[in-house]
């Protein structure tokens, strides 16, 4: 979970974890909880009860959660185009070409220069628990390191598309990666982010 600080005091959720009384209050004591993001169709594990804690809160998710998801009341489907809510401190990609598995969207916040993204890609580390790691060798590949994983490569139906969807990414000035699953990347992730792409990119 990353929690994002807006200027005008509220905070955003984006890809919920379990939040337990303690995390709870350190959140409330940052400020009120106005909206949470499920930023792709596979992170809506704890959207229920992170709803429950925070009922005031905007619920926003990529196309296909909002589709599929019908006991969750969304306020809007993510696309390209921020919320007013947010538009001044984050921009936003919805990235295309590639399967409904990858239904996600991506964020940049400016003041932070972070790029926040949930599965476009992975940086497992050694000191993962080893079921992570297990599995991570099937589906992503290769550790420690940021990865595109090897499963989605099929996935990539209209290379053009997703081409472009990376490098309007890469058109953010960003420096710090925070991935969802991983070690954050706190400086020179635009150089791991392009290094990553680079099989699409050349
Ligand atoms: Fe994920």
């Amino acid at each position: 979970m990353t929690v994002i600080a807006l200027e005008g005091g509220g905070l955003i959720l984006h890809s919920p974890t379990s939040v337990d009384a303690n995390l709870r209050d350190e959140i409330l004591h940052l400020g009120p909880v106005v909206a949470i993001i499920a930023p792709s169709w596979w992170h809506d594990l704890y959207l229920h009860e992170t709803l429950q804690l925070f009922p005031e809160a905007a619920l926003y998710g990529p196309s296909t959660l909002v589709k599929w998801s019908r006991s969750l009341a969304f306020t809007a489907v993510l696309s390209d185009s921020s919320p007013s809510m947010w538009n001044r401190e984050m921009a936003q990609e919805h990235v295309t070409g590639i399967g409904l598995f990858l239904d996600e969207v991506v964020f940049y916040h400016r003041a932070s220069r972070s790029l926040i993204v949930a599965d476009l890609l992975f940086n497992i580390s050694l000191s993962d628990a080893w079921l992570t790691r297990a599995l991570a060798r099937i589906v992503i590949g290769p550790y420690p390191g940021c990865r595109f994983a090897r499963l989605y490569r099929p996935l990539v139906f209209d290379r053009p598309r997703f081409r472009a969807s990376i490098e309007r990414i890469l058109e953010w000035d960003f420096d710090q990666l925070i991935v969802g699953h991983g070690a954050v990347v706190q400086t020179g992730g635009k150089e791991v982010f392009r290094e990553v792409f680079r099989w699409l990119l050349k």
